[in-house]
């Protein structure tokens, strides 16, 4: 219910035109029973003692207050559809928007499968709910009272007898309803597992044929299928008991109804059209009943699908701005410092990525990072713009921990291009221009050309109007990364941060890359993070990563002096030993040497 509440909160907008649909309703509950007494009218004094105009007044009468009925059924079904697709927009828009908000490490727990679902079938079945409820929320209920009170005004004693049949049944509902939301959230649960196999397959649809991988995708998918499957199944045989189970109470209670009053009809005590007006009110109370099963599995489904919208609403960004965090002023110089950082993801308190990490960077140095895949390199470049924050330690910019720093502010002042090239499917032109906006055409093709991309974009079909794809795929993977620089660059960031950024790019135009950033006349101060000891050769400070930690740090030709481990690396590169190609496997168990 809890979450039920919360939501009510989605409803507030559109109180007026629920309560325009409940005031509909509840007016249909009146001329639903007004319908057995005018039956019992015809019966009981126009057909027993023939009085034709009555008959004849009652059923045009009838007739009105069915058509009536029509209408206003119509006016509430449309009322509670605007308020039920109403409250889907608006939650899937703050859904939408609390994503939006998500830090790194939120992104890491909600995998994308479990986003989509909550943002499309969670949201339908809330909508549903919000929509039925409206259509037949108070409608059973009302119905039920009030043929219980026109029961009992017509046989005290047959009502009564029905009472302990209508508990029962009651009873069996709530039974039903209650047992039904956990195997509903199993269902929703077993939905996000096959989303998120799906959306993994498709994604990475090329790697599963490059690696001939077809067959275990299928068993994988196959089992989240099955195990899906076999969840809904288990969900809608217990549902689809429900109505026969109800039944046997509804034809049980007719068989009362008809052999008591029967009985009493017999006797003179009642007359024949009470007793058809006596089955029609049974009817009318247990037809609500059967109404409610149906609004219980969507209860049930949507109260399963609010709770999972809800761990996305109250989910807060784990990474927080401070109320009193100031901007970082527009003549900052960019002076970054590490100071003692250590760094664990979060949930993984046993291991520390980064531990004991001093660094300086001062304004316009560029600050290379070596070290083997899995050191900590993303990870340490990933804590200068807060993706994530550090666990101990503190980072500075020009004296300020970042923590101070408006995030906006700090985003503005950065620019990085991210290990992984990602680009949104659009023209080449939009895609540099994604961190801004209001960019010239000039600035486009200097940005470009300062990432040796220009040459090739004006060698493709349509130059910078060239449609990408999603994700890129028509373009190579060094096209990728020198698009992504360019989106970096054309921000004029203070700070610039490349992940790696031109390993799919040859030697020769990542020199070229490299002196183009050294000539931009806006200094800024760069961290690269390289696999080729070629690119980090001219870098004012050269760090050296191994498992967390840095185990070297200074110029190429103070390393050459000082540290084995460098010299190592070098030798592996470009001394005798080098192969082209060849990463060193120097790094690993560096530290028990
Ligand atoms: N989002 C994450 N959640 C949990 N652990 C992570 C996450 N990202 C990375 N790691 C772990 O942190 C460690 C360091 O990863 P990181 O990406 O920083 O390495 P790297 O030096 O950049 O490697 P590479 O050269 O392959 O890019 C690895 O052991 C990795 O398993
Ligand atoms: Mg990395």
């Amino acid at each position: 219910m809890k979450h039920i509440r919360k939501l009510f909160h989605f409803i507030k907008p559109y109180w007026k035109l629920a309560v325009v649909a409940l005031v509909l309703l509840t007016t249909l509950v009146f001329s639903d029973l007004a319908i057995p007494l005018l039956i019992e009218r015809i019966i009981d004094q126009g057909i027993k003692q023939k009085n034709l105009t009555l008959v004849i007044q009652t059923s045009v009468l009838m007739l009105g207050i069915s058509l009536l009925n029509t209408l206003i059924a119509i006016g509430n079904n449309k009322y509670s559809v605007l308020v039920g697709e109403g409250v889907g927009r608006d939650l899937r828009e703050a859904i939408f928007v609390k994503i939006q908000s998500f830090s790194f490490g939120n992104l890491d727990e909600f995998t994308t499968g479990k986003l989509v679902v909550r943002l499309t079938s969670d949201v339908s079945a809330v909508k549903s709910l919000v929509q039925i409820s409206l259509r037949i929320g108070t409608r059973a209920p009302l119905l039920m009272i009030g043929s219980l009170i026109l029961m009992f005004k017509t046989d005290p004693h047959l009502a009564l007898t029905l009472i302990p049949l209508l508990l029962v049944t009651t009873g069996v509902i709530v039974f039903f309803s209650i047992a039904m939301e956990p195997m509903f959230r199993a269902v929703q649960q077993k939905l996000d597992r096959l989303n998120t196999v799906l959306q993994e397959n498709i994604a990475g649809a090329r790697l599963v044929k490059a690696f001939v991988r077809a067959d275990y995708e299928g068993e994988r998918f196959e089992v989240a299928n099955e195990d899906y499957t076999e969840r809904s199944i288990r969900l809608m045989q217990f549902m689809s008991t429900m109505s026969p189970v109800l039944t046997i109470f509804v034809n049980i209670g007719i068989v009362t109804v008809i052999w008591y009053g029967g009985l009493q009809v017999i006797h003179g005590n009642l007359m024949v059209g009470q007793i058809v007006a006596f089955t029609n009110y049974l009817f009318t109370t247990m037809t609500p009943l059967i109404m409610m099963t149906m609004l219980s599995n969507t209860w049930a489904n949507g109260i399963a699908s609010a709770r999972r919208v809800n761990e996305v609403l109250d989910t807060v960004a784990e990474v927080q701005e401070d109320p009193n965090a100031q901007p970082l002023p527009d003549q900052a110089l960019a002076r970054v410092v590490f100071n003692n950082v250590s760094f664990h993801y979060c949930g993984d308190v046993e291991r520390p990525i980064l531990e004991g990490v001093n660094l300086v960077a001062e304004p316009g140095q560029t600050i290379a990072i070596l070290g083997a895949t899995g050191a900590g390199k993303s990870s340490l470049i990933n804590l200068i713009p807060r993706f994530y924050d550090v666990t101990e330690g503190q980072i500075s910019i020009d004296g300020v921990d970042i923590r101070s720093i408006q995030t906006d502010s700090l985003l503005s002042q950065i620019g990085i291009v991210p290990q992984e090239s990602i680009l949104f499917s659009g023209t080449v032109g939009d895609n540099i221009r994604y961190g801004q906006p209001e960019a010239t055409q000039e600035e486009v093709v200097a940005a470009a050309q300062a990432a040796q991309a220009h040459e090739f974009i004006t060698r493709l079909p349509r130059g910078y109007e060239t449609h990408i794809e999603e994700r890129g795929v028509n373009l190579s993977g060094g096209q990728k990364q020198r698009i992504a620089i360019a989106r970096a660059l054309i921000t004029q960031p203070k700070i610039l941060i490349l992940d790696d950024s031109t390993s799919a790019v040859d030697v020769e135009t990542e020199t070229k890359i490299q002196s183009a950033l050294e000539n931009n006349q806006r200094k800024h101060t760069s961290f690269v993070v390289a696999q080729r000891i070629s690119t980090v050769l001219n870098a004012d400070k050269i760090l050296v990563i191994d498992r967390g930690q840095i185990v070297a740090q200074g110029t190429h030709a103070q390393l050459m002096q000082s540290s084995p481990i460098y010299q190592e690396i070098f030798d592996s590169q470009l001394g005798n030993g080098f192969h082209e190609g060849e990463r060193p496997q120097i790094f690993d168990g560096v530290n028990a040497k």
